[in-house]
């Protein structure tokens, strides 16, 4: 039987099904992978058992009784324990006393040499070696989670939930977590492990539950299943083949990336000997889940950040030492994925914000002097072509924040899309909008492509980067795993590059 079952969870945020009648079993004894895209409805799912969020419905059986948690508290009472995945260790503090933490306040008198005996115990049984007394500031990723891990086992947890977990590993790390999880699961832990990585769902898992846009779509056993099928299920939809009008003859590299490397800046993904080029009348497509590079690559290439190795051209010439203005004036625009942070000053008005790059420029800027109605009428032409509405009377100068993301949105292409652009970055372009305004961004695209523009479209979705692009890259943790062509690229490889697996590996 097993011991956890849930059964029709539903959750709605604001109108959107993150889980629509949701249902998982998992056995003492076994580790039970939950995959699913970006955005599938895991977290979401794991969170109401964890008791972080509640659910609209369903049923919870722990143990064959029927639970609902009110908080973590209350769950790891019972014995269900998590890492999340971003963790929640004090950073100041050591790794005993994170470890005994939350325990000090219920009132308990901690022996702190019994609890210090205890932690070395586990940590010995499970080979998660980390330094009791090391602060959590001064240890690596790996070793974090290490005792996260030894967090929830202190607590005497017999589910632990792990989400995500291995996005933050080198590969070498992974295997030896890994090692850990087989431990324990020979001890009756029942694991459940979140990720979209499907070699790591066949290396380590009992049992797979798919999920796509917020319900089940399969449960298999392991080693009944291969990483096409897993695939399969998790990409799902047949996808439209494109109908946009083929690429103008390329006529030659436009943007070309030699070996460039990005350093690990904190725990996120950074690039690994990156080599590309998008040509003339391109769209090159950048598919991948995110978070294993994207927006760094689009960081590197506006100059927001600086390669620590290899080179960057555009129509030749070397921009890899120029400034972010310096890349600008060469050609390059950036569509911003966070239009709130990078793309818009959302209390100045449509005007200034379509200023922000240009007014160094004439015809607004004649001896240092700006001149206002030149700008007011660019500003009211733009508004006009790329079908910027805002409420009201108030027309170039609305206050930015006022407008809708749609409308912000294309406010961010206005004034990227000028005369002197060759080479747009639009980093996930359609993000948040609806199906107008996703249909309108992309057409603008399309429309610079034709125009023998290059376009490199960063996005997590498939179906768009699979209508819009020519030839499709994917990145897989900061590294290039494969680039097709439109004639290549079926869901199907693509999905199998996106999960880690490399054609090499799959032959
Ligand atoms: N706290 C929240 N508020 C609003 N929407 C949310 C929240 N958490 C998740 N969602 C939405 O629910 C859906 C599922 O998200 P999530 O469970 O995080 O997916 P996954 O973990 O599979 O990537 C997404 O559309 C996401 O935007
Ligand atoms: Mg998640």
């Amino acid at each position: 039987m097993a011991i956890l079952e849930m059964k029709d969870i539903c959750k709605a945020f604001s109108g959107v099904n993150a889980n629509e009648n949701v249902c998982l079993n998992v056995e003492k004894g076994s580790i039970h992978a939950l995959l699913g895209e970006n955005g599938a409805g895991k977290t979401t799912l794991v969170n109401i058992l964890y008791g972080i969020y509640t659910a609209d419905s369903g049923e919870i059986r722990w143990k064959g009784r029927p639970v609902r948690f009110d908080s973590p508290r209350e769950a790891i009472q019972s014995g269900i324990g998590m890492v999340q995945q971003h963790f929640s260790l004090v950073r100041r503090m050591t790794v005993l006393d994170n470890i005994i933490l939350s325990l000090k306040s219920n009132g308990f008198v901690l022996n702190r040499k019994a609890a210090a005996a205890r932690v070395a115990s586990l940590a010995q049984k499970y080979g998660l070696t980390v330094n009791p007394i090391t602060r959590i500031a001064d240890l690596s990723v790996g070793e974090r989670q290490r005792v996260e891990i030894l967090k929830a086992l202190y607590r005497d947890v017999e589910l632990l939930i792990l989400d995500e977990p291995t996005g933050v590993l080198t590969p070498q790390e992974t295997a030896q977590f890994f090692d850990v999880l087989r431990t324990l699961k020979g001890e009756g832990y029942a694991i459940i492990i979140i990720t979209h990585r499907m070699s790591e769902i066949m290396a380590v898992s009992d049992r797979v539950t798919i999920l796509r846009d917020g319900r089940n779509v399969a449960d298999l056993t392991t080693t009944q299943t291969n990483p096409e099928e897993l695939s399969r299920y998790m990409i799902g939809r047949e996808l439209k083949q494109g109908d946009t009008p083929a690429a103008t003859a390329h006529s030659g590299d436009r943007l070309t990336l030699n070996g460039v490397t990005l350093a690990a800046r904190h725990r996120h993904g950074a690039l690994c000997d990156i080599s590309l080029c998008v040509c003339r009348g391109e769209i090159l497509g950048i598919a991948g889940v995110e978070g294993n590079g994207q927006k760094e690559l689009a960081e590197v290439i506006t100059g927001l950040r600086r390669q620590n190795v290899g080179q960057i051209t555009l129509d030749g010439r070397d921009i890899g030492r120029l400034s972010v203005r310096g890349r600008y004036e060469a050609g390059i625009a950036y569509i911003s994925d966070d239009r709130q942070n990078d793309g818009l000053l959302m209390g100045m008005s449509v005007c200034d914000n379509l200023l922000l790059r240009e007014f160094r420029r004439l015809p607004f800027s004649r001896a240092g002097v700006l001149d206002r109605r030149a700008a007011v009428r660019s500003a009211e032409n733009k508004m006009n072509t790329y079908q910027i509405r805002a409420s009201g009377k108030t027309g170039v100068q609305t206050s930015v924040g006022l407008l809708s993301g749609g409308n912000q949105q294309k406010l961010v292409i206005a004034r990227e899309l000028t005369e002197n652009a060759v080479l747009i970055i639009a980093c996930q372009p359609t993000r948040g909008l609806d199906i107008g305004a996703t249909e309108f961004v992309r057409s603008l695209l399309v429309r610079e492509r034709n125009a023998g523009k290059s376009v490199m479209l960063i996005s997590a979705d498939l179906d768009e980067i699979m209508a819009l692009s020519d030839r499709i890259a994917v990145l897989f943790a900061g590294k290039v795993a494969g680039v097709l062509s439109r004639k290549e690229a079926t869901v199907q490889r693509v999905g199998l590059l996106m999960g880690g697996i490399t054609e090499k590996e799959r032959a």
